[in-house]
């Protein structure tokens, strides 16, 4: 049996205060989730408050995006080093964002896979197609590509040290979530695609689904038999909806 984990990405969203008052509802409620892992993921400058007010809690945390570089002469970069340094568990690589505002190709996201791997982070390798890419049917071929570069890079057994989280691009952010179904497909294909490689990888890794997961339909979702938890955008943004998520992860 898989655990299930709920995972909040902030992305870049937060004050201090707004932040205090997120943990704070989150604490208070954390006791009715049962067996799931909780975690949220915030901006790089507020690791150390979440770190403050989350030690000691069952709720864990991770950053959004890390550097392939181990120090250095890289302006505005954060090494995983220093996620470390402040506690996180997990890092985001290769969010659909990140690969289509910031240029980051299959390559990249997987090489800072086995920077946060080996370091001992694990990478939450964000996966997924885009709406064109749906509608000429070429997602599988997509979602194949994309934890390819990681297999290849890796071995398959590597990705039981991370988690992967498929994000339909087309659901991020638009209200637009794919269906139980829809999801249950591609979560089914993933699952497949890595037993082929090795069965005892597939059945232990965990395919989270994000995109547009919210309080109201994060139940249905979480029943699929391949859909292992969720990564949450802007539902995580507020105590009682990502508690309601949690909740719904069991
Ligand atoms: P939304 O839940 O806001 O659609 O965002 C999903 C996401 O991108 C999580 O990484």
């Amino acid at each position: 049996m898989r655990q299930k984990l709920v995972a909040g990405n902030w992305k870049m969203n937060g004050s201090k205060a707004s932040i205090k008052e997120l943990l704070d509802g989150i604490k208070k409620g954390i006791g009715d989730v049962v067996s799931a892992e909780v975690a949220v993921c915030p901006p790089f400058v507020y690791l150390a408050d979440v770190e403050a007010q989350l030690t000691g809690t069952p709720v864990v945390w991770g950053a959004q995006n890390l550097s392939t570089e181990e120090k250095g002469a890289f302006t505005g970069e954060v090494a995983a080093s220093m996620l470390n340094d402040f506690g996180c568990k997990y890092v985001i690589v290769g969010h659909s964002e990140r690969r289509s505002l910031y240029g980051e190709d299959d390559a990249l996201v997987a090489t800072k896979f086995r920077v946060a791997r080996a370091a001992g982070l694990k990478p939450i390798l964000c996966i997924g197609e885009s709406l064109d890419e749906r509608e000429k049917s070429i997602t599988n071929e997509v979602v194949a590509r994309q934890i390819g570069a990681v297999i290849d890079l890796e071995g398959v057994s590597a990705l039981t040290d991370g988690v992967i989280a498929y994000e339909p691009v087309w659901a991020i952010g638009t209200g637009k979530t794919a269906t139980p179904e829809q999801a249950q497909e591609v979560h089914q294909f993933i699952r497949q695609r890595i037993a082929e490689k090795d069965a005892s990888v597939a059945e232990k890794v965990q395919i989270l689904y994000g995109g547009s997961m919210n309080a109201a339909n994060a139940s249905d979702l979480l029943a699929q038999s391949d859909i292992d938890g969720g990564l949450i955008g802007g539902a995580s943004l507020k105590a009682e909806d990502f508690l309601t998520i949690c909740r719904a992860a069991g």
